[in-house]
């Protein structure tokens, strides 16, 4: 008999549900929007195997559905969706997809970077809106990016391949909370030191129970005034209203963020994704063709692997 693979989505990107038809019963969930807690349960009555995304919660209540489940696979880099230590106590392997979104993710981190500190949203907006009126030298200003410092919170793929990206704009790159040391790219400093010195944060840590806020109103005050602070890893690492007030009182030049506390979220009438100098995207940070047809290829490798009896080949750590 056919293993069955739950799917949290109709449709996915690439050709990796075509291939798991073929070795698979494929369940799909028909809603393009994450199932609720009992609706995961029902999909998982049964299934072998789960391909769901980051943002579908996956907690110890939804996996005592999955009686049969051997393998939980995501094709993301993050993990914090899903309760690992119970899919682990069941027995069930979690795997995610390192190795294969990080370039993706880290051109999207430069983008808002130059976006914000240039304030290209807005300006692009006047001229949308019929609001490029003037031919003032004065007008348009945003900040340099080429030769400002860059501190990235977090130094694993995606932080290096953003590290990869500054040295070309002729930036000083240094990290922290991250074990590796000094490399040619940046240098190992405090969190203080960084957050002091930076003239663009850009944020690459997961979120756990020692990352969540850890950018406050305390390390908000820390930055320079003229700083552009970036997130394109979870929108929990960072005090949405803490934000929203650094802003407000002039204390942060701009924010770049594609991943919030709440996704999906309605932009209008959002104070913050509203805020002049706030460019906000929704979570698009690995979203090219090429990008997510790899990690859906990932994460079906993993699913066939495990149902076969092999070792997965991107377990999370
Ligand atoms: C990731 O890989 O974790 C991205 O945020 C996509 O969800």
């Amino acid at each position: 008999m056919a293993p069955i693979v739950a799917v949290t989505r109709p449709t996915l990107p690439g050709t990796g549900l075509e291939r798991l038809g073929q070795f698979a019963e494929v369940r799909l969930w028909p809603d393009d929007v994450n199932p609720t807690p009992d609706q995961l349960r029902d999909l998982l009555t049964g299934a072998d195997a789960l391909l769901c995304q980051n943002s579908d919660r996956v907690d110890a209540a939804v996996l005592e559905a999955g009686e049969r489940l051997r393998v939980l696979a995501l094709p993301s880099a993050g993990y914090d969706g899903t309760d690992v230590a119970a899919a682990r106590a069941r027995g069930i392997i979690v795997t995610n997809t390192p190795g294969v979104l990080h370039e993706t993710t880290a051109d999207l981190a430069f983008a808002l970077i130059l976006m914000a500190r240039r304030g290209l949203l807005a300006a692009a907006d006047r001229l949308r809106t019929g609001r490029w009126t003037e031919t003032r030298l004065d007008a348009y200003l945003g900040l340099d990016v080429t030769g400002a410092s860059l501190g990235l919170i977090g130094y694993g793929e995606i932080g290096q391949a953003v590290a990869r990206r500054a040295v070309g704009f002729g930036m000083t790159v240094q990290h922290t909370l991250s074990r590796k040391p000094d490399d040619a790219l940046s240098r190992a400093v405090s969190l203080d030191k960084l957050l002091s010195t930076s003239d663009v944060v850009s944020l690459h840590v997961p979120l756990t129970e020692q990352t969540r806020h850890l950018i406050g109103a305390a390390e908000l005050a820390s930055m320079k005034p003229t700083a552009t602070l970036v997130n394109t890893a979870r929108g929990g690492v960072l005090d949405e209203s803490a934000l929203l007030a650094a802003l407000r009182a002039g204390r942060l030049h701009s924010a770049g963020l594609d991943v919030f506390d709440r996704e999906p979220r309605n932009g209008v009438g959002d104070p913050l994704l509203e805020h002049e100098r706030v460019v906000a995207l929704p979570h698009v940070g690995s979203a090219t063709e090429a990008t997510r047809a790899r990690m859906i290829d990932l994460a079906v490798d993993n699913i066939i692997a495990v149902l076969n009896d092999k070792p997965p080949l991107t377990p999370v750590p």
